[in-house]
Order: C-alpha cells, then sequence, then structure tokens
C-alpha cells in the first residue's frame, strides 16, 4: 500500500519550519537579497530552534531527521528564503562525508561538536576547471610525515568564507583520475587554509559562496576520511543523498512563486475582471500547481528510497533536475503574471527567478543529472 499521509511528528516539523520560515526569514529576505549581507544572526537562530545540521544522528547527540523528513523541513525553510535555506542545508551536505566514510572517533571529533555550539560546515569540491568533471580536481595532496600538505583552490564553495570545517576532496596525483583523489576533514584554522573572494550572485544572494584556498595546508593525516583513494565514490555517495534535499528546496521556491502569483491574479484587474479569470491565466496557475506537485512526489520518493537503503542515484538525479526545472518554470510564469511588476525589484517574484536558476546548476548541473540518469538507465 502507498501512503501520502504525514506522521504527526513530521506535520509537526512542518509547521516549526514553516512557522519560523514566515516570521524570521521571509521577512528579511529581501533586504539580504539586495545588500549581499550574510544573514548570521537568522540562521545562528534556526541552529537554536533545531532546524540545521538535521542530520547528524541520535546516537552523536544530533536529531536524526530521516532524509524524507529532511525534505518535508527544507521545502519550508526554501519558501521563506532561497539563499539563506542554502547556507544552513549546505551544513548538512559538508557533514555528510565524514557520516558516510568517517569513523567512529571521527565523527565523535568534528561531528558531535556541531550539536553542541553554533558552528558551520562546508563541502569544497568544485575547482575553478573542473565542475561537471569532478575527477579531474587539481587540488594536490601529499603525504608527508604524519601530515598531509595541500595545495590548489576550490571555488563557489557555500559557507566558504564562515566554515569551520570543510569536508575537501583532492589528488594525489592527478594523472590517476578518480582512483587517487581522497577526501579530508579540514579545520578552517589549519595552517595554510584561507577563505578567497565572496562571489556576488545573481540569485541566492544571502548565502555566502567564496574560493578556498589551500597554500602548504598542513592536515592531520588522521583526518583522511576512508582509505587514500576512496574520496570520490564518497564524494559521489554524498551528492546522491544531498540531492532529493535540492529537489525539496526547489519545490519550495516554486510554492513560494505561485502562491504569490495566485494571490496577485486574484487581486490583479484587466477588462474589467481578475486577471485570474483569463483561460491563459488559469492555464498558468494549472501548470505551475500541476509541476509542483509532481516535483514533490519525485523528491519523496527519491528521499524514501534513500531510507530504505535503497540504490537511489537516478531518483535523487530525477527529483533535482525535475524539480529545479519545475522552479524555473514556475518562477518565469509567476514573472509573466505579475507583467511589468513582476520585473521590478518592488514585488517578490524576480527574487524567486533568480534564486531558481542556481538550483538548475549547484549540487551537479541539470546536464550532468542527466548523465546520471542516463547511466544508471542502460548499465546492465
Ligand atoms: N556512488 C558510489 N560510487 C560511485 C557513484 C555513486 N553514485 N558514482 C560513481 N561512482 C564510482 C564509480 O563506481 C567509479 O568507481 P570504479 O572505477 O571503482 O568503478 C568511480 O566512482 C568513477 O565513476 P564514473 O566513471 O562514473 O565517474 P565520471 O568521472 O565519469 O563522472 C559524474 C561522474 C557523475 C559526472 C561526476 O563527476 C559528477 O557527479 N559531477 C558533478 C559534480 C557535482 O555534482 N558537483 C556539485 C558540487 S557541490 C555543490 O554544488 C553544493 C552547493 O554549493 C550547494
Amino acid at each position: 500500500m502507498i501512503d501520502f499521509t504525514l506522521t504527526d511528528e513530521q506535520l509537526a516539523l512542518q509547521e516549526t519550519a514553516r512557522r519560523f520560515a514566515q516570521t524570521e526569514m521571509a521577512p528579511q529576505a529581501a533586504h539580504f537579497d539586495q545588500t549581499g549581507e550574510f544573514p548570521e544572526k537568522i540562521i545562528k537562530k534556526a541552529w537554536e530552534t533545531g532546524l540545521i545540521n538535521e542530520g547528524i544522528p541520535e546516537e552523536y547527540g544530533g536529531p536524526g531527521l530521516s532524509v524524507l523528513d529532511t525534505c518535508i523541513l527544507t521545502e519550508e525553510l526554501a519558501a521563506g528564503c532561497a539563499g539563506m535555506t542554502t547556507s544552513m542545508m549546505v551544513n548538512s551536505l559538508g557533514q555528510l562525508p565524514i557520516l558516510i566514510g568517517g569513523t567512529k572517533a571521527q565523527i565523535e571529533k568534528h561531528i558531535v561538536p556541531f550539536t553542541k555550539e553554533f558552528r558551520y560546515c562546508s563541502f569544497a569540491l568544485t575547482e575553478p576547471s573542473s565542475g561537471s568533471d569532478a575527477a579531474t580536481m587539481r587540488t594536490i595532496a601529499k603525504k608527508v610525515g604524519d601530515k598531509y600538505i595541500l595545495n590548489g583552490r576550490k571555488c563557489f564553495i557555500t559557507n566558504g568564507g564562515v566554515a569551520n570545517l570543510y569536508s575537501t576532496f583532492a589528488t594525489l596525483d592527478p594523472s590517476k583520475g578518480h582512483k587517487a583523489i581522497c577526501a579530508f576533514i579540514v579545520e578552517r584554522d589549519s595552517p595554510g587554509v584561507s577563505a578567497g573572494k565572496k562571489e556576488d550572485k545573481m540569485g541566492q544572494r544571502a548565502s555566502n559562496t567564496t574560493d578556498v584556498i589551500f597554500e602548504d595546508a598542513e592536515i592531520p593525516a588522521e583526518n583522511l576520511l576512508g582509505r587514500e583513494g576512496e574520496g570520490f565514490p564518497i564524494a559521489m555517495k554524498t551528492l546522491d543523498k544531498s540531492r532529493p534535499m535540492i529537489g525539496a528546496l526547489a519545490v519550495g521556491v516554486a510554492r513560494a512563486a505561485f502562491e504569490h502569483a495566485v494571490r496577485y491574479a486574484k487581486e490583479r484587474q484587466a477588462f474589467g475582471t481578475p486577471i485570474a479569470s483569463f483561460q491563459a491565466v488559469q492555464f498558468m496557475l494549472a501548470d505551475m500547481a500541476k509541476d509542483i506537485e509532481a516535483a514533490r512526489l519525485l523528491t519523496y520518493q527519491a528521499a524514501w528510497m534513500i531510507d530504505q537503503g535503497m540504490n537511489a542515484a537516478k531518483y535523487s538525479s530525477f527529483a533535482k533536475c525535475f524539480a529545479s526545472d519545475a522552479a524555473m518554470r514556475v518562477t518565469t510564469d509567476a514573472v509573466q503574471i505579475y507583467g511589468g511588476y513582476g520585473y521590478s525589484k518592488e514585488y517578490p517574484v524576480e527574487k524567486l527567478m533568480r534564486d531558481a536558476k542556481l538550483i538548475q546548476i549547484y549540487e551537479g548541473t541539470n546536464q550532468i543529472q542527466r548523465v546520471v540518469m542516463a547511466r544508471e538507465i542502460l548499465k546492465d
């Protein structure tokens, strides 16, 4: 049997997140979008409310939310502000490689502190010349005694400028492709680690996005995750698990745009009647609602499969890709329904359209999602 009913706990989580998004995030969203400032106080309050680091298992002092619960939470927060939500949720993305590839001792040392004090985490994979083709990274790790020395530069790193801890990927030998890639736990205050320039982004301007630079950075050998050469599968497993959350983030953005569009269509008069009475507008609203429901269902399915321990690589890509493409269509149509006002920064929908664009790009472009889907479809 299939049951689409949320449990009482899930409804309570949804309600808490919705209230937080509506009272703390949405009223400030335009300010942080316009200024590009980082919403430190709001994110700290989310931590105090128990809305971040949600994936840390209970045995390590965290809330131990399932991936499905995380998607319910993320959709609500994203309806308040996508940029803030990305910075909040990247804490979990940065923690995942450690939870996936770390020993009990590594988890206790590096993950447990997130449950006790307010800290930021980050996932440092992308480099200036290796985004989609992640295995061609150029950041070098060299073992010297009981340390690895890292040299290189990561870019477009969410929370790069604020993180206390980076899950970082580097290669022992670029000529050996993915087989030489290692995953490391890198503390921000390690010698030789610094954050570079902050990106002045089109959308999601409340999230902090910077370069992260390693100049003879000294990383204790005990901070290697798994064995040498196991970094690439750790990165891929991390992304398989986090992509449904990105689908949920897209659903939240699309839902916010849709709700604005419905309200506006009922209020705005043209030819002596609300524009919602025109079939041209009704069909747009119908398509928007249909896309949002379908995106949420795919997202929940991918999350549920991960929670059941099933291989969900294809479904995670379905969810991330479909939901972010849907968010792009829905937010663009919301701007269209607002007409000239939709293009003005005085109204909320142009921000949502700019925010949606990034969701088609980060966590693997939607073209890379199709690569993953096609490989899964065609493999034996
Ligand atoms: N789980 C486990 N292992 C996996 C795997 C998975 N899902 N996918 C691949 N692997 C393993 C393969 O089995 C293979 O190992 P073996 O050789 O031992 O069999 C190895 O990894 C290499 O796999 P591929 O040959 O498939 O690798 P590839 O180089 O052809 O590329 C790719 C794979 C899917 C294109 C990958 O490079 C990719 O996902 N690129 C996109 C990167 C990305 O998503 N970046 C996002 C950055 S994070 C971000 O954006 C966060 C933010 O700011 C919000």
